[in-house]
Formats: structure tokens, sequence, C-alpha cells
């Protein structure tokens, strides 16, 4: 990156739900690589603001509100606070950690819609939505779940399927069902106002499939352009629901922004904010600047679930705008999976951020490194803490630790902590000195590009190879018949060390801040890491202390335990849910149930999910689907008595119509097994 002129930048990072704590999958996907990447752009003197904050508004915060028995201004107070100061402690460094509840982004968030909306951008209409009789109220987003019809997950949402990140409408779930009261829900007619986006779908194309070829992340571009294959298609922008931004239009009483039309919207008002805290402008950051070289390039650093949003969705709202930039890129990362499993907040599979900082207090870069070296860049990847040890006591501890350690504490011991003079240069010194440069450019080329990976290990080299120096010109031995030649070693030595100062700090800050108070110098800038005398000979340093200490089994192990005993924790908590609502004798006298035998039984074709029966209920014959592929072969079920709803309206599901349910018992993991008598009765026995 040149010295000239600095170029303007605006970082974000997904604003994550206010509903709960963040865990190493939030950090892993987007938070790690935004902080290095601007750690780094503001070491080489860029102007860039790094925008982050709490999403305060959607499902995702109420239902959490409904599952904590308390109101949803509670829990958003609860876990900003919480995660703001996580991230402090954390060291993602941003400049603004705003919130959607505030004022300036409720206004915000209404000017576009406003803006949009005269420019007669919207398609207003009424159309039938899922509705929950026994809540009175539409479901809107995270109140259905249901199975993905592209992946066939089970518990997708109603507005996207977390598990392949489509983004679904709730008309097209399987098995819909209230995640209010776990019923099937009704249709009922409601208005709603639409981004069209297969208006924008020639737009998007033309920016992003032309103009993102072979610059976006693969994992990236490969979803949009799949996503514009299918076509777009028109997208609701506001939701029958009570928490969020009241739509800014007259008789719209009870009718909300869709959260994620004001949540991006997020990243402008937390910039409105900064800028009105620190007297900047904050236009500068987001609109399009009369002379185009002089736009900010915007970047949004996200986890894979979000990728729809970022790519597609806010572009598109920015494009109809008119006056904002566009993202210049979106470096979004897949998932991180954790000792051998998904992480999951339901199951409590997770390593909690804050939980980790209270356990390691101080060791925040540890986990930043460890992070960094398995970051899910181009697919899944995975946590162990067995990984966590080997990797802080081989790298962290072995390599860099060794090599700053013995360089600070021989320099104190043969030269009082004053930089030795260098006298002539050994074939040896050049090359590792040349090495030092090379390996400057190379970390700067592997951040530009978004392989944190990469350039965290080439950071490591940059310690690998001083260490290796030590080992190869041996000062300890030197010391006893040419004392001049230590010095230009430990010279050498030290140059290296004040590189890793410069060249470690966007991975490892706290480290970094560490080694600048042992040298007993200033921050200095990117672009003099490879400068050949960083650190002036006569220089008095600090004295030294260890940066990293080993990490011994009983540690990890003891981690490995509290993960397992959190998870079985939760899992006997929610093993039973409770009871439903009560109803009437004349409610149950409805509901129809007969024992039936099960005839044949086959497989659905693209269903991992389903199995086609036959049964014969006493009444009839009937084909029912049964979501029970998983834990039954269709050769093994047939011919056993079953218990069957034969009054329920008859559905049709990947092209077949069900007539019926069949009745399972789910146990907490989401297994089904069949209800069947114990004795063999006659079909078409009523269950009473
Ligand atoms: O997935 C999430 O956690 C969302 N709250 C991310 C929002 S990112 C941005 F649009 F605000
Ligand atoms: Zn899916």
């Amino acid at each position: 990156m040149s010295a000239t002129k600095p170029k303007r930048y605006t970082i974000t990072a997904a604003l994550p739900y206010a509903n709960g704590p963040l865990h190493l999958g939030h950090i892993a996907g987007a938070y790690l690589p935004a902080d290095i990447f601007v750690r780094y752009l503001r070491l080489t003197h860029q102007d860039v603001v790094f925008i982050g904050g709490s999403d305060e508004h959607g499902v995702a915060i109420t239902l959490r509100a409904k599952k904590e028995g308390i109101s949803p201004q509670e829990i958003i107070d609860k876990y900003h606070y919480l995660n703001k100061e996580t991230f402090e402690k954390f060291g993602i460094s941003f400049d603004m950690y705003h919130r959607t509840s505030e004022k300036i982004h409720h206004e915000t968030s209404q000017e576009f819609f406003t803006t949009l909306y005269n420019k007669g951008e919207f398609v207003e209409q009424e159309s039938e939505q899922f509705y929950d009789e026994e809540y009175d109220q539409f479901l809107a987003d995270r109140y259905i779940v249901g199975t993905c019809p592209i992946c066939n997950f089970e518990n997708a949402y109603g507005d996207q399927c977390e598990n392949c990140g489509s983004s679904l409408n709730p008309t097209d779930l399987i098995n819909p069902k209230s995640t209010l009261s776990g019923q099937s829900p009704v249709l009922r007619e409601t208005k709603h106002w639409y981004l069209p986006l297969d208006k924008y779908q020639p737009w998007l194309e033309e920016w992003l499939l032309e103009g993102k070829k072979g610059l976006w992340k693969s994992n990236v571009y490969g979803q949009c352009s799949a996503w514009l294959k299918a076509g777009l298609q028109p997208r609701a922008m506001t939701r029958d629901l009570d928490w969020g931004v009241d739509v800014p239009l007259p008789n719209t009483e009870g009718k909300k922004l869709y959260v994620w039309l004001d949540a991006p919207i997020g990243y402008v008002s937390s910039t409105k904010q900064w800028a009105k805290e620190h007297n900047k402008n904050w236009e500068l950051y987001w609109k399009q600047q009369p002379r185009e070289e002089d736009n900010s390039t915007l970047i949004h650093f996200i986890g894979k679930d979000n990728i729809v949003f970022h790519c597609i969705i806010f572009p598109s709202i920015l494009h109809a705008n008119g006056e904002y930039i566009l993202p210049e890129n979106v470096p979004a990362n897949e998932f991180l999976n954790l000792e051998g499993k998904k992480i999951s907040t339901s199951r409590n599979w997770a390593v909690w951020l804050h939980e980790f900082l209270e356990d390691f207090p101080g060791k925040q870069d540890i986990l930043r490194y460890v992070l960094c070296s398995i970051l899910p860049e181009t697919k899944d990847s995975e946590f162990t803490w067995k990984d966590f040890q080997a990797k802080n006591n081989n790298e962290l501890v072995a390599i860099y630790g060794n090599f700053i350690n013995r360089t600070l504490v021989l320099t104190h011991k043969y030269f009082g902590g004053m930089v030795p003079e260098r006298g002539n240069l050994q074939t040896i010194d050049e090359e590792v000195l040349n090495r030092i440069k090379v390996l400057a450019n190379e970390i700067s080329a592997s951040i530009e590009n978004f392989r944190f990976r990469e350039a965290n290990a080439l950071m490591m080299d940059l310690a690998r190879t001083g260490n290796k120096y030590l080992a190869d010109t041996e000062p300890w031995k030197v010391i006893k018949e040419d004392e001049d030649r230590v010095k230009t070693i430990l010279n050498v030595a030290l140059q290296i060390a004040t590189s890793l100062s410069i060249l470690s700090e966007p991975f490892l800050p706290f480290t970094a801040a560490k080694l600048r108070e042992m040298l007993n110098i200033e921050a200095i800038a990117w672009q003099n890491a490879n400068n050949e005398i960083l650190i002036a000979s006569g220089h008095q340093l600090n004295a030294a202390s260890l940066l990293f200490e080993k990490i011994e089994d009983e540690v990890v192990e003891n981690q490995v335990k509290k993960l397992h005993e959190a998870r079985n924790e939760t899992m006997h908590e929610s093993k039973v849910i409770a009871a439903k609502n009560e109803i009437t004798f004349p409610d149950f006298e409805k509901i129809d149930i007969r024992v039936a035998t099960i005839l044949e039984a086959e497989k659905v074709k693209k269903s991992k999910k389903l199995l086609k029966l036959k049964v014969d209920t006493g009444i009839d014959q009937r084909t029912v689907l049964s979501g029970i592929a998983q834990y039954y072969q269709p050769e093994e079920i047939i011919g056993n008595q079953v218990c069957i709803l034969v009054n329920l309206a008859a559905r049709v599901m990947m092209g077949v119509e069900s007539q019926g349910m069949i009745l399972m018992a789910e146990d907490h993991d989401g297994k089904l097994s069949f209800i069947k008598p114990i004795d063999i009765v006659q079909n078409g026995s009523q269950i009473s």
C-alpha cells in the first residue's frame, strides 16, 4: 500500500442481534477478520471508520424476551451492554458500537423508506400471510419455522434458512408451524410494501455478476450467482409486528419495517452518531462524491448466513436510493464448528466469548491467534481445545514468545539492555533482514486480499525466522570469543523483534503493545516495517517479561468438560416442553385419531426427511407423508400398526398429497418414534 494520499474506508461488521451473548462462531465469521483489516488500515494511515452495533429489532428479540419472561427492552439492554463490553475486552476496535433502538436510527431508516416510497420504488400489495389464531397475530420471520424447500433443514425461518443461507418467504416452508403456539398457521389477508428485486435483477447482474467476478470470494460470488440464476422475487419490506421501526406512512398502525431493511441502515445511523461525536462528516463515508475517486471504499464483514442481505438486498436499496456508495467487497466467511459439532445456541454447544474472557484473563491474543489460524474463509472449519492448547504451546510460546524473550534477555545480560551497535553484516544477517522485507510485503498482500489465515501464518513465519536466526548464530556461545559479532546478531534480532511489533499488531494487538513497551518504542507505521533500521543502536530497552505461558492439559480438559456439562444441563432443562393452553372437551372431540396399519412405505424423491406411506385406516386406504426417513427404513415399518389423525385437512408436500398425520413422539434431540398400540387392534379403532 502506497504512502500517498490516504484512502477513505467504511468498514462494517454485521450487527449482532442483542438477543444473546457472542460465541466463537460470531468472532470467526465476521469480527476478527474485520478487526485485523481495520487495524492494518489504521497502521497504514488510511482514513477508516469501523462501524458496529446491536441489531435490536425483529422477531429474534421478541422471541428471546418471551423465553426469558422479560420485555424486549430489557433483553436488548442486557445483551447490548454485555456484547459491547465483550467486544472491547477482546480488542475488536470499533470506532462506534451503536444500537438500532436509538432515535437517530429510527429516523434514518424511516428516511430511507420514505425516499424509496416517494420515488415509487415499492410495490404495495395485499396478500395472504400466515396467522396464529391462538395468539391472534401474523407470523413474520422467526415466528414461523418449517422445513427448507431447498436443503430440507427442519428449522428454517419464515424469511431465511440459516442452514443453506437461502432467502425464503413463509409460504415456501414445508410443514410450517407457529413458534408461538406450535400449531399449523392459517392464512389471512394483509397489506405490505415490497421491494421489486425482480426489477433490479438486470442491474444486479451487471453490477455483481459481471462487476465482481474474480474479485469477490468464490463462496460469496457462488451463492449470489445461484440466486440470480434462480430469478429474484419481490420481497416485503414491512411486517405486521409490534416491535421495530414504525412504517412512516399513514394508517399503518401495527406495521413495522422488516428487520433486514432497518438493520443494514444501522451501519449508516451508527456512522452518523460517530460523526456527531467526533466532528466528522458522515456523508463522506456513505454518499457518492462528485469525483468517483473520492468515494469511500465500503466493505461489509459478515458470516455466510447474511450474504443475501448484504450482497443483493441492501445493495438494491442503496442503488434504488441513488445517492449512496455500494459495497466494494463482502468477504463473508463460512461457519466455524466446535469439537466435531455445529455450534448451536439452543443446544448450548458453544464457547461464549465473555466466559472465555473470564476463564482466561489477559489471554485474548491466544484466542485471536488460534481463531485466525482456522478462520472458515473458504469452507467450514473447526475449533478444538486441543488445537488451542497446541497452537499456544508450540507456536506462541515456543516460537514468538521464545524469540522475543531470548533477544531481550540476552541484550540485557550482555549490554545492559541497550541496543548494541551493528558491525559488518554477514550473509546470514543480510538474508534474515531481506526476509523481513519479503514477509512484510507478503503479509500486506494477504490482508489486502482478505486472506487472514495466510497473513497470520506469515506473521508467525517472521517470528520463526527470528528464532531460527538465534539458533543458527548462537550468540550465547559466540559471546565467549567475539563480543562484536554478538552485538551485530542482537542488533539484527532486535530489528526483527521491532518489525514483529508492527506486523503482529493486527492479529495480536495486546501482545504487540506489550512488546512495544518492552522495546520502549511508540507505534510505528506499517510502511516502515521493512526499514533496515527500525530501532537505533544506543536505544535503551525496558525489562523483559514473558509474553505467553504454556497451557496445561488440565486447563483444556476442563474446558471440554464444561462444554459437555453446559449442553447436558440445557438438554435436561429443555427435555419436557411446557403444556399447551387448556382446551375444552368439545375441542378434543373434534380430533379423530384411529389405529391404522402401514401397508406400503417408500422414500420420497429429493427429500431426506419424508417417507410416503400407504395405510389402512379401517375407513379407507390412503396416502400419508411422514417426516421419519432419518429414523426408519421403509421396509422395517411395513405391517406396523400406528395412530393416525384422519380428519386433518390434506396437504401437498413435495408434489404428493398427504391425507392425514401419523402420530409421533419427539424427544429433546428431535428424534421421532411411532406411537403404536401394545396389542393388535382392529384398524379404524378410535383413540379416545
Ligand atoms: O444475523 C444477524 O445476527 C443479524 N442481526 C445481522 C445483521 S447485519 C446488518 F445488516 F445489520
Ligand atoms: Zn436451507
